[in-house]
């Protein structure tokens, strides 16, 4: 079958299952109730859970409709040909009413029938059974008894041919059988059949014989023997119009078309450009669905309003990438609106002015910081590279991949000030070869949402900013290495500043030289040595007088109240000081120099890090 338009496949399947008397029930919200724990409805039959339970549908037996769905597990392949955020399903369902036999005849109707497919190319796999389940052969007996070949009717494993909703438990599932169809006649080899890598079959949809509930440990027989039935909307209409690209069917080509003519590329010819089309067509529409749903949500940091600003501002970043103006994104939500969504989905017309002023307002407010956040970013990448060819000529053993990385610190700052998402600079760094630190830019957030409470709660004291796990490490780390420099340089060598963070310490100090390697090593070497020793660290009030009297370390003692903090570290080190300190070296770990350069005339500077 050909030219089939996206219209009438929702007319056929509606139609077919209504004259094998199914209500159509019409779809649910897209943003979950919260009763699955899932953020968004990911299949047909999740609003249809109590009742494949076991509660009586108020409509009947036999329901069908055609139900939207929201899926960003798979938001990293979307600019493949096939992957969508937002797709539709085409489901029908048996309540305990007819099952396998009537399930499999309408299947096989409604493909060859109406769909025009050729039953003897048809090719379906079933429940090859195991501990819990038996093999499936009544299905396999009433698909050949049909006209399917018995040689294409395949026998699979639990990761195959069973469905459950991933996570849960308490919800109903069972064995199904899969539906194919091959792409083209041409076998890549004599094998090529429905398991080849080759992909020239297409999986076109599902039926699942739900007859068990999943339990923690196990499964458990439901009452009623169910039929859920799920045949992808925008697959199937890609697949029946003999195309391989779901983006060229009519619910998308107006979209690809425009952003084609505005930027004046062709579709398909280059393929960094093909993707971020494709990107922005499926995130705008996902978008719009989202905002225009009668349980709608907008842009936020939190739940399904951070997914929902995610999408959009990856939309907005691959505009920008193909130089297509950002102002053209609600013209492309005016677009899937009048031209592609109006008929079937006629509350998105009631509330266009609303989708659209908010997807504005989404651009706009992106708009004012991603430039100077992809300069920044940019800034990032170079800075790495020059460490790369910095290393590179000072050690032909280097491996530039230990560098090429983004830190966390940075992500977060690209997050927090610019609004880039993590995911952004992730996808952004891994065009570029990089990778992101994401551990430390979940612990940069973490500190931040700490630091963020602390202030609130008013218990924040001034001097105490940002002293985490490491900054309060990085602190006596300081100290040790105050104290190893006066042996190794002279005790002529003082403090002249320090800096902290949750990264490393930058220490600068008096000398007159540049250290030798040998200097440096014979310091970290010390460091590390009394970090071993496990010194206890004490602290201890005093007058600042009778501090400086017994010989405590200071920098600008006029600076200091007249009570000072003494903190002692073993027979190491005596230090006037605000702390805070861990209460023994041996919580360090390893001590590691990076860096000595020159800070300005007679003072060096130490950059050095606690792994
Ligand atoms: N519940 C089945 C699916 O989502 C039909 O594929």
């Amino acid at each position: 079958m050909k030219n089939i338009t996206s219209k009438e496949l929702r007319n056929v399947w509606l139609k077919f299952y209504e004259s094998k008397g199914h209500i159509n029930i019409g779809s649910v919200s897209l943003i979950g109730d919260g009763t699955t724990g899932v953020m968004f409805n990911v299949a047909g039959m999740q609003p249809l859970m109590p009742y494949l339970l076991g509660e009586p549908h108020p409509q009947g037996k036999r329901l069908c409709n055609i139900q939207g769905c929201v899926r960003t597990v798979d938001i990293d392949s979307v600019g493949d040909e096939s992957h969508c955020t937002f797709f539709e399903m085409m489901g029908n369902w048996s309540l305990g009413d007819y099952f396998k036999k009537e399930k499999t005849a309408w299947t096989f109707e409604i493909l060859t029938k109406k769909f025009g497919l050729d039953p003897q190319k048809i090719c379906c796999t079933v429940f090859a059974g195991n501990d819990n389940v038996p093999r499936d052969l009544e299905t396999a007996e009433l698909l050949e008894n049909l006209g399917i070949k018995k040689e294409n009717i395949y026998f699979l494993g639990k990761e195959d041919n069973w469905w459950e909703l991933a996570g849960t438990t308490g919800t109903p599932c069972g064995p199904d059988n899969e539906w194919f169809y091959p792409l083209t006649d041409e076998k890549c080899s004599d094998n090529c059949d429905i398991n080849c890598k080759c992909n020239r079959f297409i999986e076109i949809g599902n039926d699942v014989y739900m007859q068990y509930e999943k339990l923690e440990d196990g499964y458990k027989p439901l009452k009623n023997k169910n039929v859920d039935t799920g045949f992808g909307f925008e697959r199937m209409l890609m697949f029946l119009n003999g195309l391989r690209d779901v983006y060229m069917t009519d619910l998308f080509w107006p979209i690809v078309d425009y952003i084609q003519k505005c930027i004046g590329a062709k579709y398909g010819e280059n393929d960094s450009q093909t993707k971020s089309i494709r990107i922005i067509a499926d995130h705008i529409r996902t978008s719009l669905m989202l905002i225009g749903d009668k349980n709608g949500i907008v842009p936020s940091n939190v739940g399904a309003g951070y997914i929902l600003r995610r999408l959009l501002r990856r939309a907005i970043r691959h505009a920008k990438k193909i130089n297509l103006n950002t102002s053209e994104l609600s013209k492309l939500c005016t677009i899937f609106i009048d031209q592609i969504y109006a008929e079937a989905y006629p509350n998105l017309i009631e509330k266009k002015d609303y989708i659209v002023s908010e997807i504005e307002k989404e651009v706009d407010k992106f708009n004012k910081t991603i430039e100077v956040g992809i300069k920044e970013f940019d800034k990032v990448v170079s800075g790495i590279y020059r460490k790369i060819e910095f290393m590179k000529k000072s050690n032909p053993d280097y491996d530039e991949n230990v560098d090429k990385i983004i830190t966390g610190k940075s992500a977060f700052r690209l997050y927090d000030t610019f609004g880039f998402p993590i995911e952004m600079t992730i996808e952004m760094a891994s065009e570029i070869g990089l990778r992101v630190d994401e551990e430390g830019f979940k612990k940069a957030f973490e500190e931040h949402q700490q630091l963020a409470r602390t202030t609130s709660a008013g218990s924040f004291k001034s001097g105490l900013a940002g002293n985490g796990e490491m900054e309060t490490k990085y602190h006596t780390a300081t100290h040790l290495l105050n104290a190893a420099l006066k042996h190794i340089i002279g005790k002529e060598s003082h403090q002249m500043g320090s800096n902290i963070t949750s990264e490393r310490l930058r220490f600068d100090f008096s000398c007159d030289h540049k250290m030798t390697e040998e200097e440096i090593k014979q310091t970290q070497d010390l460091v590390n040595e009394w970090i071993a020793e496990k010194l206890d660290i004490t602290c201890e009030e005093m007058p600042k007088e009778k501090a400086v009297e017994s010989g405590a370390e200071h920098q600008f003692i006029e600076r200091y109240p007249d009570l000072v903090s003494v903190y002692t570290i073993g027979n190491v080190s005596k230090e006037i000081c605000t702390g805070p300190h861990v209460k023994n070296t041996g919580e360090l770990g390893k001590f590691i120099i990076k860096k000595e350069e020159a800070s300005s005339s007679g003072v060096r500077r130490i950059k050095a890090i606690l792994q």
